[in-house]
């Protein structure tokens, strides 16, 4: 019977051409005795004739599958993995057949593997170890890490490309990772070793002990997602029996604390809405259903007679919980671009078309989710309040949502970009893109191409408002 013993290091590679060339060889999976060679010896230790890799067609489905599962500790992973594909040959489908007991099980290995990966990512706590005798300046770091599975090769690229700029090197008992001068590789691993206390550790515990929101304490999912297994190697995990024992007064001192009050300058401009409009009518607004996840309503905010009116799409994560506009990443953004431009934050009236935070949560995030057009025509009445207040003589749309909500035309921005639409009262409108959409631009040269669209926009609005554009 042929036995393959695969290495520690480039398991997923050895295993492929093993499996390639049984494959083609028509070698059925229980004639193969499949080995973990721990020790990185040799790939082929009892090579059969008929192993040499062939070229053969599998799903991509199973390709991705196959190249997470290797990284397992299921001894049989291999076995599992070489009868799937023997089976794959008569049954192309079988990728997708969830109900099939022995995909279902290599997906929950896959899931392992993954989450295995995701806590290396999460938990691994670094310490400074100083500069190298050799004259080396780069800083250098260690830790020490225990996964559950044979991670560590698979892991270290996302430590490679997070902290390029310096030397690494992260400890396992099967592997260690090494970054130096820009070049990962990879020895065996050892038992822990003697790491030095450094500055970062205070650091993590001061960090963690102000973002630990004692209000959403949920022991389960926190042990959970941070299993205990991981507990003794993190600096800041000492803090946590404490913060979890004061958890119940803290929650209570922060219900008892006001919720953030929207700035001064939006007061006057919500006062001056027509009707009953006051701050409390913002906030107690139910005209549409985002009122009841949201934290709070998010005024706009800027002088009262501002000239130009930013309008954006709805507040964000960051600026629901602020209950200020455009305080995070895209207001940053917009910040940046808008100074680029010649435009001051601060003599620009900046609001959106949505005053509630629309989102889905997943785990513990808030992901942000689009405004449908009946959220947007609810919340026109108030913008359209701040735009009778305000008074700008022009107002920037960014975005589809703004544009809708401002124009009533609901096609894409694609061809409006840079363009100036009238709104029903006369107000220009001059279309351009959501600082957002630059942020999620996976492509970058895309990404400069339509920041440079943006930031001219916004010049745009500058030159025209002071009557040379
Ligand atoms: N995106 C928006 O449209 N508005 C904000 O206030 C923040 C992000």
């Amino acid at each position: 019977m042929p036995t393959i013993a695969l290495p520690m290091l480039h398991t997923d590679r050895a295993f492929r051409d093993a499996a390639r060339g049984l494959l083609g060889a028509g070698v059925p999976p229980d004639a193969v005795l499949w080995q973990f060679n721990g020790n990185g010896g040799d790939l082929f230790a009892d090579p059969p004739a008929t192993v040499a890799p062939t070229a053969v067609t599998v799903p991509r489905a199973f390709v991705d599958l196959m190249n997470r599962v290797v990284w397992h500790s299921d001894p049989q992973r291999f076995a599992r993995l070489y009868a799937l594909l023997w089976r794959l040959r008569v049954t192309p489908g079988l990728m997708t057949d969830r109900g099939d007991p022995a995909l279902a099980h290599l997906m929950r290995l896959d899931k392992d593997v993954r989450r295995d990966k995701h806590k290396m990512t999460a938990f691994v706590r670094f310490r400074d170890i100083g500069e190298s005798a050799d004259g080396n300046t780069r800083r250098r770091f260690a830790a020490w890490f225990e996964p559950s599975h044979c991670i560590t090769e698979p892991t270290a690229p996302f430590f490679a490309n997070r902290f390029g700029d310096m030397d690494w090197m992260i400890q396992t008992p099967h592997l260690t990772a090494h970054f130096e001068s820009g070049a990962l590789r990879f020895s065996p691993g050892a038992p822990k070793p003697p790491l030095p206390e450094d500055a970062t550790e205070d650091l993590w515990r001061t960090y963690y002990a102000n973002i630990f929101n004692p209000a959403r304490l949920k022991i389960k999912a926190m042990t959970a997602e941070m299993p205990k297994k991981y507990w003794k190697n993190l600096p800041e995990a000492e803090l946590i029996p404490g913060l979890i024992a004061n958890a119940e007064s803290r929650a209570r001192a922060m219900q008892a604390a006001a919720p953030t009050l929207p700035p001064l300058r939006s007061d006057r401009i919500i006062a001056r809405l027509p009707g009953q409009a006051t701050p409390d009518a913002l906030n107690g607004c139910t005209r549409c259903p985002l009122f009841a996840n949201a934290t709070q309503a998010v005024p706009g905010e800027g002088p009262d007679r501002a000239a130009l009116m930013i309008v954006g799409e709805q507040p964000g994560d960051h600026e629901d919980l602020a209950g200020r506009p455009f305080v995070g990443p895209a207001g940053q953004m917009f910040d940046r671009l808008a100074q680029e431009a010649g435009l001051a934050r601060d003599a620009v009236y900046v609001t959106n078309a949505v005053k509630h935070f629309k989102f889905t949560p997943q785990g513990k995030r808030r992901i942000h989710q689009r405004p449908d057009r009946p959220e947007i025509e609810a919340c026109k009445w108030w913008l359209d309040g701040e735009i009778a207040a305000v008074q700008p003589r022009l107002i920037v749309a960014m975005g589809a949502t703004a544009a809708y909500s401002l124009t009533g035309n609901g096609k894409t921005m694609t061809a409006r970009r840079g363009t100036i639409e009238t709104r029903r009262d006369g107000t220009p409108v001059l279309l351009t893109f959501h600082p957002s959409f630059l942020l999620r631009q996976p492509d970058a040269t895309r990404r400069a191409a339509d920041t440079a669209l943006l930031r001219g926009d916004l010049a745009l609005a500058a030159r025209w408002l002071a009557g040379t554009a």
